[in-house]
């Protein structure tokens, strides 16, 4: 596959595989890594700081004209013709797994073309798993195309999931919804890496994905990488505007129709009539907890 690569698409995973050297590099000391933090239980390292740089020498090195939209260093226009491509960049997600020395991060890498999702790289550096897609061209895990899992009944489905964990975060909402979404599957995982968790749907080792409170960094690339394997990725509402709404949710088309039957009375992007309304289903109405503050 790597031969047929998009020009674009190989330099964005040149630009992975730096940041994953430079992210094992570091791994092997993570006792000798300078942590800050950017809000209660929020970090950032100097990892994160420096697989970033080492991704946009990269990409700005084959593309002067390209902007960038990234976790660390914020946003900078592109210019002349450059002026529609943007790159969404993550540069470890899964910090907090990282500084613990627990093995679940990765890069992510977007590329939005005038508004529109064309390139993406996801790549695990402790696995060597490197997850890509081009618009209308697939997704692949390394030389292998993927697709997302064909499971349709919700109770054979095993979920991933992040739980909240700034302050402020919609606990008592998402209480509710994982209280809603238990009992009705097979599993539910917090493996603590959205990136790497939507590439998982993608590839079909988690039959779906839902979370609140997340940034575009954390699901552009994931989010292609879903919607090339044959997958849907919205909000809860079923809309497609999950970049900028701080909720995301995944799966194949008909298991995200079932999650959305089951949380969209949770989303902030419902009209208010909507989310007061009882469910269809026989449960009880669970309207957002009047304490929670928005995600
Ligand atoms: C975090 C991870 C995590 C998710 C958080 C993100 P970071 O990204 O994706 O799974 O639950 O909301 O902020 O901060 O490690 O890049
Ligand atoms: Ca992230
Ligand atoms: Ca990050």
């Amino acid at each position: 596959m790597t031969a047929h690569l998009h020009p674009m698409l190989n330099v964005a995973v040149k630009a992975a595989r730096a940041a994953g050297a430079l992210i094992n590099r570091a791994s092997l000391d993570v006792e000798a890594l300078r942590v800050g933090t950017k809000q209660a239980n929020d970090f950032v390292t100097e990892v994160d700081h420096a697989a970033e740089a080492a991704i946009i020498d990269t990409l700005l090195g084959a593309y002067p004209d390209h902007g960038i939209w990234a976790e660390e260093s914020g946003r900078r226009e592109g210019k002349g013709r450059g002026k529609g491509h943007v790159w969404i960049i993550d540069p470890l997600d899964g910090t907090t797994n990282f500084i613990h020395g627990f093995p679940v991060y990765c890069v992510s890498i977007a590329l939005m073309v005038d508004g529109r999702l064309e390139q993406a790289v996801v790549y695990d550096p402790t696995r060597n798993d490197l997850f890509t897609a081009s618009k209308g061209r697939g997704a692949y895990l390394n030389d292998r195309r993927i697709r997302v899992a064909k499971r349709t009944r919700l109770s054979d489905c095993l979920l991933s999931t992040g739980f909240p964990f700034r302050p402020g975060d919609a606990y008592d909402t998402y209480l509710k919804m994982l209280g809603e979404i238990l009992p009705r599957v097979a599993g539910v995982r917090r493996p603590g890496s959205a990136a790497l968790d939507l590439a998982y749907v993608a590839a079909g080792f988690a039959d779906g994905f839902f979370e609140l409170g997340l940034s575009p960094w954390d699901v552009a690339a994931g989010a292609l990488l879903v919607t090339e394997a044959g997958g849907l990725v919205g909000n809860f509402t079923g809309e497609p505007d999950f970049l900028e709404t701080r909720e995301c949710m995944a799966g194949n088309p008909r298991i995200y129709g079932q999650l959305v039957g089951l949380l969209s009375k949770y989303s902030r992007c419902a009209h208010h009539d909507d989310r007061l309304a009882p469910p269809a289903a026989s449960t009880p109405p669970q309207p957002p907890a009047a304490g929670d503050a928005p995600w």
